[in-house]
């Protein structure tokens, strides 16, 4: 029973940012009356039965993840103790909202390390509740925060293209194909071809969207719908584009780390993450094809690299790993690369193309300049064996004021996997789309 001549408690949020929090007296002098909402988290446990010690010394039976309102004073911690934000609540009321169910449904605090990777994504709405699936997509949050006000100070402006298409962008084999109205459309590999229609009428754009790949591996790098940070920027050259990109990369970890609560999450997921120092290295895929040769490190079919393969995930990794630095890998060969890449012009087998490499990920962002001569485009269609007709749209920013410009996509889960340290972008999305899993 509450004590109804208690002042009116006054509701909190237990949030490190929230000034109510900060207003609190010190020490034992008597603060305000609040009221907390939330749910047990983490607790003394004896078997499935959790014992939730008040200050009093009055025990309590709950299972964890309990809902409860619990009125009282918050305090500062006496010297010596610890606790999060150094508070505690010295309540005198509680009451339950929503009891969590125990027993062999009780849901445990620490995930076993022997737990069956199929399992927890089943259960990934539980998983969310863990400590570290939280601090991944509250840096998340703070990422894309970061991210938007990066191309506000770079004014790029925010456009919101659609997902649903009728054109592919980076190769057939990944597109995702459904029923339109009785016509074949495709989930958006890309927003790119959209941001280049923006360029003449907005400037400079970005856009933050979800991205489709129909991937038939499973890697710990692809999902089947992952989130895409995609720029496009007009009257440039290939060295803006990788000056502006480096620009963008470290801005958005300078933004994150300025916010103290965003550092101290980095530091637990990641306690070695540096921010990286400008000016990326650069390296041409030939002399990455050389470097791979040179270091013994073969392609997926055990052969040594040659002069238009494609660098595979796993030679990709160890390069970076070894050389352990932020890397812009250019020029890739024509056959290699997308339909829309502009060639170079003093090596006409290589287009003005970049991946950039992070240590432990490998590829983050792809990006490159386009092709912007009309007939040079037509000509890349034939090449792909792609027919011109559905791109008329594309193609007529080259009939109307061309220009040369270029952009990237970076995807957003690649970046966190890297930033946080966690072995898949499958951790660093809320509910992860891969080869065969569309569930929760
Ligand atoms: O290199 P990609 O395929 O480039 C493009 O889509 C360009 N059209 C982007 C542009 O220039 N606007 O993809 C860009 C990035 C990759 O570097 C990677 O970070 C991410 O998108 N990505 C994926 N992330 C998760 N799962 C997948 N299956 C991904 N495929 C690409």
């Amino acid at each position: 029973e509450e004590d109804k001549s208690l002042p009116q408690p006054v509701r909190i949020r237990l949030d490190e940012t929230d000034p109510s929090v900060v207003r609190l007296r010190e020490g034992d002098a008597p603060g305000t009356r609040v009221r907390v909402l939330g749910r047990v988290h983490r607790l003394r446990q004896q078997k499935d039965v959790i014992f939730l010690t008040l200050t009093d010394g009055y025990a309590l039976t709950l299972t964890l993840e309990t809902s409860l309102s619990i009125h009282g004073e918050m305090r500062v911690v006496p010297p010596q103790q610890r606790a999060p934000l150094d508070r505690e609540l010295h309540a005198d009321f509680f009451s339950i909202i929503g009891v969590a169910a125990g027993d062999k449904e009780a849901i445990t605090t620490r995930v076993p390390k022997d737990a069956d990777p199929q399992t927890l994504y089943d259960n990934r709405h539980l998983v969310l509740r863990g400590d570290t699936a939280a601090s991944v997509l509250k840096v998340r949050a703070g990422a894309l925060r970061a991210f938007r006000q990066t191309f506000q100070e770079e004014r790029l402006l925010e456009v919101t293209p659609p997902c649903m298409v009728q054109t592919q962008v980076e190769g057939g084999s990944t597109l995702f194909s459904f029923d339109y109205y009785g016509q074949t459309a495709y989930l958006t590999q890309s927003s790119q071809l959209y941001l280049e229609t923006c360029l003449p009428s907005l400037g400079d754009v970005f856009c933050v969207a979800p991205s489709f790949r129909a991937e038939k591996s499973l890697t710990r790098r692809h999902l089947s719908e992952y989130t895409h940070i995609e720029g496009e920027l007009d009257f440039i050259t290939f060295a803006d584009l990788l000056e502006h990109l480096e620009k963008v990369i470290c801005r958005v970890i300078e933004l994150i780390l300025q916010d103290p609560h965003m550092a101290a999450l980095v530091r637990e997921l990641n306690p070695g993450f540096k921010p990286p120092s400008r000016p990326f290295r650069r390296m041409k895929y030939a002399d990455a094809i050389d470097w791979l040769v040179q270091h013994n490190i073969p392609n997926d079919d055990g052969q040594l690299h040659l002069f238009g393969d494609d660098i595979a995930e796993a030679a990709e990794r160890k390069m970076t790993d070894i050389l352990n630095v932020p890397i812009f890998l250019t020029h890739f060969p024509v056959e290699i690369k997308a339909f829309y890449m502009k060639k170079d012009d003093s090596d006409r087998r290589v287009t003005e193309s970049v991946d950039v490499l992070m240590p432990g990920v490998g590829e983050i962002v792809g990006g490159s300049m386009r092709m912007e001569n009309y007939d040079e485009l037509m000509e890349a269609y034939k090449r792909e064996g792609i027919g011109s007709e559905p791109y008329y749209w594309y193609t007529d920013q080259r009939k109307y004021g061309t220009s040369p410009h270029g952009g990237y996509g970076l995807g957003l889960e690649r970046f966190l996997a890297w930033m946080c340290g966690r072995y898949t972008v499958r951790e660093c999305c809320l509910y992860p789309r891969f080869t065969g899993r569309c569930t929760p």
